[in-house]
């Protein structure tokens, strides 16, 4: 952690300040004597597990309540046996919310035989009334609920839940609030997730992000800056700046900035080695950002450019505000200013209405593009989307034998991509042990792909220049040079 603020000076007979973030600290000098009390009666430190669901975006926020938790003495479990259970949620497809619900059934059945047991959640999913009203009809169990708005009051919230008993909820329908810090515990010592903007303004029909997540906020380019300089006397040396539209960051900022001028203010950073982003929506993405892309020594030669979909048509019908002759255009200039550049994807199959010759057209593209990899998404109708109401929903047969023919032929193309580096030197930063054999360790190259070489924990975080020997599909086998 990087904001020292010592718990131990704060004045807990004085109010809560009003002010964030002192506020939050406050709470969790607070919490911190419940967990003493707690340590008393067990003898023991109380556990905390944090489960989160979905995107980067919830990864990052995971880790602002570890970081709480860390501060209020809570001890990391981890499995789900803890004291304090909490499942950051997802909603953007029907079988993220099934598998909250059916874990959940399994946390309650834990609780009955541990009544100490505090069980929280937040997160998207939070954000649907429905889910709430469903959550306190049948899961009367969980003492905590908030969303994504009010997630920086996560400290003054634990606080609430340790001391009440039943459901405390929280929910905010939108903010224009960003807290900053706060602390923070990281999963990697090296790498780290920053948050540049929060929400999002496209509302493509089918997605519910919008409505969860609120709307489109920047943070100030020099909290921005101040985070990543903290973060690199921290040790971490890459950063993966997170965004719904990261294209679209600093527009509604009091001093417009493009965000490829925010990426010339991070280049600046002695000691940072790596930027990563995502992200990118295809509209909005610059000839500022190629230039700047390819003119940068830190910035990966790897761009995540979501498509959705390969029909002009069904592009219109999901509000993407792209033909696909101006994806493919865009495609073409990335390309050519960049050769070596990794372009992956996110595809959805059976979106309503979406036809056999729409879903010609996507694997058009994705023959045109030939992606290094590809996420390929059945359509799931987000109830109070515009594309819910829409009729022709398209079969569950159909979508499941298209989205077959799809995933075979992103495959096999990602495949023969990732061959042609075989023999190649590349650098790969090192990440852990490797999990299935401990005589290796695993890394990222600067285009995103996963290579194992031999070697031990003490090359964690490093750098080393490898040479690509076997290639897995998927995956590298390497040696150091
Ligand atoms: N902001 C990002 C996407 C965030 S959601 C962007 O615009 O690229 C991640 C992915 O989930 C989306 O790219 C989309 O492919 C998929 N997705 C979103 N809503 C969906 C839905 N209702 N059904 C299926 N997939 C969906
Ligand atoms: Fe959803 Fe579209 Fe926003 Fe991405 S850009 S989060 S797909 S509404
Ligand atoms: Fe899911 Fe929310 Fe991310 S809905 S994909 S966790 S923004």
């Amino acid at each position: 952690m990087y904001n020292e603020i010592d718990l131990n000076k704060i004045d807990l007979a004085a109010e809560p300040p009003a002010e964030e973030p002192s506020r939050q600290y406050y709470f969790m000098a607070k919490c911190r004597e419940r967990v003493r009390e707690f340590e008393q009666t067990y003898g023991r430190r109380p556990t905390a597990c944090v489960t989160t669901f979905g995107c980067q975006m919830n990864a990052r926020d995971s880790e602002k309540l570890r970081g709480i938790l860390e501060q209020a003495g809570y001890q990391e479990a981890e499995t789900e046996e803890a004291d304090f259970v909490i499942y950051n949620t997802c909603t953007v497809r029907e079988n993220a919310n099934n598998k909250v619900y059916g874990r959940l059934g399994s946390l309650g059945a834990r609780k009955k035989k541990h009544p100490q047991m505090k069980i929280a959640l937040c997160g998207c999913m939070m954000q649907e009334p429905t889910v709430v009203e469903k959550l306190k009809a049948s899961y009367g169990f969980v003492d905590l609920i908030f969303g994504t708005h009010n997630i920086y009051k996560f400290a003054e919230l634990l606080y609430l839940a340790l001391e009440n008993q039943g459901m405390v909820i929280d929910l905010w329908e939108d903010t224009d609030r960003i807290v900053e810090d706060l602390p923070v515990e990281r999963k990697y010592s090296f790498k780290s997730g920053v948050n540049i903007m929060f929400g999002c303004n496209n509302f493509c029909s089918y997605c519910i992000v919008p409505y969860v997540r609120g709307r489109e906020r920047s943070r100030s380019h020099k909290d921005i800056v101040k985070e990543i300089r903290g973060l690199v006397s921290d040790g971490v040396s890459e950063v993966m700046l997170l965004g719904q539209n990261v294209n679209s960051y600093g527009k509604n900022l009091p001093e417009p900035i493009t965000f490829a001028q925010l990426l010339k203010e991070l280049e600046k950073i002695e000691g940072l080695k790596r930027i990563r982003f995502m992200t990118s929506h295809p509209k909005d993405l610059s000839q500022e950002l190629i230039d700047t892309m390819a003119a940068s020594e830190k910035i990966c030669r790897h761009l995540h450019l979501p498509l959705q979909s390969g029909s002009s048509r069904i592009l219109k019908e999901m509000n993407r505000r792209y033909t696909r002759e101006q994806y493919l255009e865009l495609v073409g200039r990335i390309r050519a200013a960049m050769p070596e550049i990794a372009i992956t994807t996110d595809i959805i199959v059976g979106f309503p209405g979406e036809t056999e010759e729409d879903f010609q057209e996507t694997m058009d593209v994705v023959r045109k593009v030939q992606y290094d990899s590809a996420f390929t998404f059945i359509y799931s109708k987000r109830t109070g989307t515009p594309a819910a109401a829409m009729e022709d929903q398209v079969p569950e047969e159909v979508i499941k034998a298209r989205f077959d023919r799809l995933l075979a032929e992103v495959q096999q193309i990602a495949a023969r991509k990732a061959e042609a580096l075989t023999g190649q030197v590349q650098t790969l930063l090192v990440e852990e042990v490797n999990r299935q054999d401990a005589s290796l360790v695993s890394g990222r190259l600067g285009n995103n792909s996963v290579v194992h070489i031999p070697g031990d924990a003490s090359m964690i975080g490093t750098y080393v220049r490898v040479q690509l020997d076997e290639c897995k599909g998927f995956y590298y086998y390497g040696k150091a040079v």
